[in-house]
């Protein structure tokens, strides 16, 4: 029997989008596909485990459509290393391959009217592991960090490639809200 192969993962993306814009009904049909492919994959490749010291961590795109259309990755993240609270400003989901990253998730508590202001308190807080799973709306906040001892790959596949999205980072201690900065991503 052939395994779930990136090809036929990008193929039920395409299907599952022309059939709805809802978020929600995406993600939930996305997410055992994801860990399918997770699961199936070959994951070995060393070029996936290649991180940008500067950032923390390492992005592989593995698919991306034209009009920046379902953008399938893989990231490597460096132990300690993280990123601060972000939104997506697209539908996500996350799978883990390998190693531990925490997940914390934030609520936003004032209405967005004020460009460089965010009042965020934290919502949650869960560690993705191998095979584990999380989805994100399009204006979820969440930050990553590898909270294990070594590196750590994830799955990552969102609706839109991040970097095409008018996206934010926040700062939950000074209160502030900001363009998100763009990450160094690599193609295979
Ligand atoms: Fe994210």
């Amino acid at each position: 029997m052939s395994h779930y192969a990136l090809a036929d993962f990008v193929a039920d993306l395409k299907a599952i989008s022309a059939e709805t814009t809802g978020e929600e009904v995406i993600t939930r049909q996305v997410v055992p596909l994801a860990k399918q492919l997770v699961s199936e994959g070959d994951w070995s490749d060393p070029a996936l485990r290649e991180c940008d010291p500067g950032q923390g961590f390492g992005i592989t795109i593995l698919n991306e459509e034209t009009d920046n259309a379902l953008l399938v990755e893989v990231i490597c993240w460096l132990p300690e290393r993280g990123v601060a609270p972000h939104d997506h400003q697209t539908w996500g989901v996350v799978v883990g391959i390998e190693g531990e990253e925490t997940n914390v998730d934030w609520r936003r508590n004032d209405d967005g009217s004020r460009p460089d202001f965010a009042d965020l308190s934290l919502e949650a807080e869960r560690v993705i592991g191998p095979g584990d799973a999380c989805a994100f709306m399009p204006d979820d906040i969440h930050g990553v960090r590898n909270t294990g001892e070594a590196p750590s790959l994830s799955l990552h596949v969102y609706g839109y490639s991040p970097a095409s999205r008018d996206r934010s980072e926040f700062d939950p201690l000074t209160k502030t809200r900001r363009p998100c900065p763009q990450r160094v991503r690599r193609r295979v």
